[in-house]
């Protein structure tokens, strides 16, 4: 009896110590912190929930783990409160100490997050703001971005404005970076193309009274008008644009966040309207198909552009951490694979630029029922101009 106590004490140890030996360095290190710093309440609160539902879907699909790690989660509510960012940045980057911070939805908050980033080194991911200076003026190696740059899909829509032959647009949106840089890369294909920005009138974010404005517009007569507005506002305000008796005698444009996760709440005014973005609902392919259908699984509801970058934000995780098998300290060689990394997404694949922000097309949609359905590529591999990146 105590002989066979014995022998199985000796076998037990050898089996830990023959696991130690042969198991990856990976497997048995602690799990990964990934800071999940999104808007949870809010106009833009579905967003945030979208980009987060993305990317804990491609960690399901692979049992949990990147790179073989497994993943911890740790989530603030940044409630798209840019005052509020250095503060709730510090409390995954210090009180947490995540080893990644993932977000966020509104521009001037990731401004706030990539301050902290820089200063503490931390590697920063951001899967929606389109804050052109993120990959631009303050680029940095342990910044990278799965979404957009605000010039990317605004600079599109110029594009198709000046091609259907307007001459005179009026623009509106919220004022603070989003809506100034949406505006201002609209303006650069459109005047480009001979059109005319005639009006730019803003309103402070996250105001949705907009009566004021339309009463303007109609009063300017343009050929037709081009918004930056999304999440709860958005629907909103393509709601009083067809009540003020707008929508049949001035064309509405919009980056694609006008019409994307928001078209239910739209209803019949959303109907027709036409917004460039890099996704559409109806792309063809392998990957989309099955990303919608998981999706649509698991949440019961239909994925948006949100879900899209919030997926891809773990897969460009997931590429740099498979690159070092899950050693994330190993920060050299984790950041060059994810800047190599060629990108499997619903969109479409994409890579990244030398700035880390996605070279990828550019889709015109029409809103048609509860969908944003491709109606052509209006822009191949846009990449962002990176003005300011020196890296
Ligand atoms: C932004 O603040 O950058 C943003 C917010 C919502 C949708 C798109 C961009």
């Amino acid at each position: 009896m105590k002989q066979r106590t014995v022998f199985k004490t000796l076998t037990l140890g050898l089996a830990a110590a023959f696991c130690a030996a042969t198991l990856p360095a990976a497997a048995q290190q602690a799990k990964i912190k990934v800071g999940l710093m999104l808007p949870y309440s809010g106009t833009y609160a579905a967003l945030g929930h979208a980009i987060t539902n993305g990317f804990k879907l491609h960690v399901a699909e692979n049992g949990g783990k990147l790179g073989g790690r497994e993943i911890e989660y740790f989530v603030v509510d940044d409630e798209s409160d840019p005052a509020k960012a250095t503060e709730n940045t510090n409390k995954l980057v210090k009180r947490d100490q995540v080893d990644v911070l993932v977000g966020t939805v509104h521009s001037g908050v990731a401004m706030g997050m990539a301050k902290v980033a820089r200063e503490t080194k931390t590697l920063f991911i951001v899967p929606n703001a389109g804050a052109d200076e993120l990959t631009g003026a303050l680029c940095a190696p342990n910044i990278f971005r799965s979404s957009f740059t605000n010039w990317q899909p605004a600079y599109a829509m110029g594009k198709v404005a000046a091609e259907k032959g307007h001459k005179k647009v009026v623009t509106m949106t919220w004022k603070y970076a989003a809506g100034a840089q949406s505006t201002e890369g609209f303006k650069e294909a459109f005047e480009k193309g001979g059109g005319k920005v005639v009006k730019e009138l803003t309103l402070p974010f996250p105001n949705v009274e907009f009566q004021p404005y339309l009463t303007e517009i109609a009063s300017i007569k343009p050929d037709a008008v081009y918004v930056f507005f999304a999440g709860a506002g958005a629907a909103k305000f393509v709601k009083d644009y067809a009540a003020a008796g707008l929508k049949n005698s001035i064309p509405l444009y919009g980056a694609g966040f006008l019409t994307d996760g928001t078209l239910e709440a739209m209803g019949d005014s959303g109907q027709g309207l036409l917004t460039t973005l890099h996704y559409a609902d109806g792309i063809e392919s392998k990957k989309n198909n099955a990303f919608r259908l998981a999706y649509a699984k698991t949440y019961k509801m239909q994925p948006d552009v949100y879900a899209v970058q919030g997926y891809d934000a773990a897969q460009l995780l997931g590429a740099g951490l498979a690159a070092v098998k899950g050693d994330i300290a190993n920060k050299d060689a984790l950041i060059k694979a994810m800047e190599a990394a060629k990108v499997d997404s619903p969109r479409g694949a994409f890579t990244l630029s030398k700035a880390h922000n996605p070279i990828q097309d550019i889709y015109l949609r029409k809103a048609e029922g509860g969908q944003n359905k491709l109606v052509n590529v209006s822009i191949k591999g846009l990449d962002d101009p990176a003005r300011g990146c020196k890296m």
